[in-house]
């Protein structure tokens, strides 16, 4: 039997390049060999407050995103978390076998609600509804990057938790991290991630940036004064950086990559870098606008919705038998 992979976005702002590299781009090459499940985890979302007009917007511009990387309807089921009802219903479950200190550990829960009035009950219990989306569909593999490593973790944990208390029915997750890119950083900042709340619009490419908008952005990306193109995390997290990306693109390693430039200077590697980042994006680009408009994306969603559920309601019987909930049912 073909073993199964599930990942999910949320569908918060444009998705940057480091969304893409880290996991989207990845997200292809597993669906000739796997069942896979994409989500677009528009209950995270809420987690924190959102325009309500603009979430349903970005739901749908995600889920034309999918469809533009090359994810294929026919082999991958593509979908919305609000409208597989058993997400939520699964993650009651999963935050009962769930400890409060568990969830206040996560330091992505520490980063988002640092200094924060009014902090969600629903952005601690997060990891639990993450555990859900993953445990419902008997997930072997989840591609992420490297920022959801410790949610996985905690996943795992769960299931393995909820399998010795109750009864033996999940699968546990293994996680699927990318060897170059699976922490893209910030172009300003390159010791910090790259990421869609950061506030400096410099800091991130976006996927849907123009590609002259690209070619300053990388132009004016933070680097050092050396001048010496070579992969030193430590010492050089900018120039390091931009080798992470061309290298994520074009297949290269950064070392090799690092070893062509020699000599060159920083404003060469930079121009030659964005045209690499301007031919990856411009095609899906492209495609985007075209599914953006089509009638299809209603159609596959609503396809997509019902395949899940028939999947994940299995799974959610198998939770409340198990834990015993309602009245017993063949
Ligand atoms: P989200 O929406 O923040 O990010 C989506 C994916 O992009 C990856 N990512 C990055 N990779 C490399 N470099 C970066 N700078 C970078 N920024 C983001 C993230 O690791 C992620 O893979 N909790 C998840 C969504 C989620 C999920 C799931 C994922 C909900 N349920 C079940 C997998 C399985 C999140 O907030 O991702």
């Amino acid at each position: 039997m073909k073993k199964t992979v599930f990942s999910g976005i949320q569908p918060t702002g444009d998705l940057t390049l480091g969304n893409y590299i880290g996991a989207l781009k990845q997200f292809g090459q597993f669906q000739e060999e796997f069942n896979c499940f994409y989500c677009i985890v528009d209950e995270h979302a809420i987690t924190v407050p959102q325009d309500r007009l603009k979430l349903r917007k970005q739901t749908l511009s995600l889920a034309a995103l999918y469809l533009a990387v090359g994810l294929d309807p026919e082999k991958s089921t593509l979908f919305i978390q609000s409208e597989v009802p058993a997400h939520a219903q699964a993650a009651w479950m999963m935050q009962c076998n769930v400890y409060i200190g568990e969830l206040e550990r996560m330091t992505q829960f520490k980063d988002k609600s640092d200094g924060k009035a009014g902090v969600s009950a629903g952005l601690l219990t997060y990891p639990p509804l993450m555990a859900a989306d993953i445990l419902l569909y008997q997930t072997d593999l989840v591609p992420v990057g490297d920022d959801q490593k410790q949610h996985l973790e905690l996943t795992r944990n769960i299931a393995e938790r909820f399998n010795k208390k109750h009864n033996d029915i999940f699968v546990l997750p293994e996680i699927y991290v990318a060897s170059t890119g699976a922490r893209v950083m910030s172009l300003q900042a390159p010791t910090k991630k790259m990421s869609k709340s950061d506030t400096n619009v410099k800091s991130a490419i976006y996927m849907l940036d123009a590609p002259d908008v690209i070619r300053k952005k990388i132009k004016s990306a933070v680097t050092d004064s050396s001048g010496i193109i070579e992969v030193d995390k430590e010492h050089k997290p900018g120039i390091t950086n931009l080798l992470t990306i061309y290298s994520s693109i074009s297949g290269e390693s950064p070392e090799a990559i690092a070893e062509r430039y020699q000599g060159v200077g920083y404003g060469q590697f930079k121009a030659d870098l964005a045209e690499v980042v301007v031919d990856e994006l411009e095609p899906i680009q492209e495609k985007y606008y075209a599914y953006l408009e089509s009638e299809e994306l209603d159609k596959i969603l609503d396809e997509g919705a019902e395949k899940a559920s028939r999947v994940a309601n299995k799974t959610l019987k198998k939770m409340e038998n198990a834990m015993g909930l309602g009245r017993k049912r063949r």
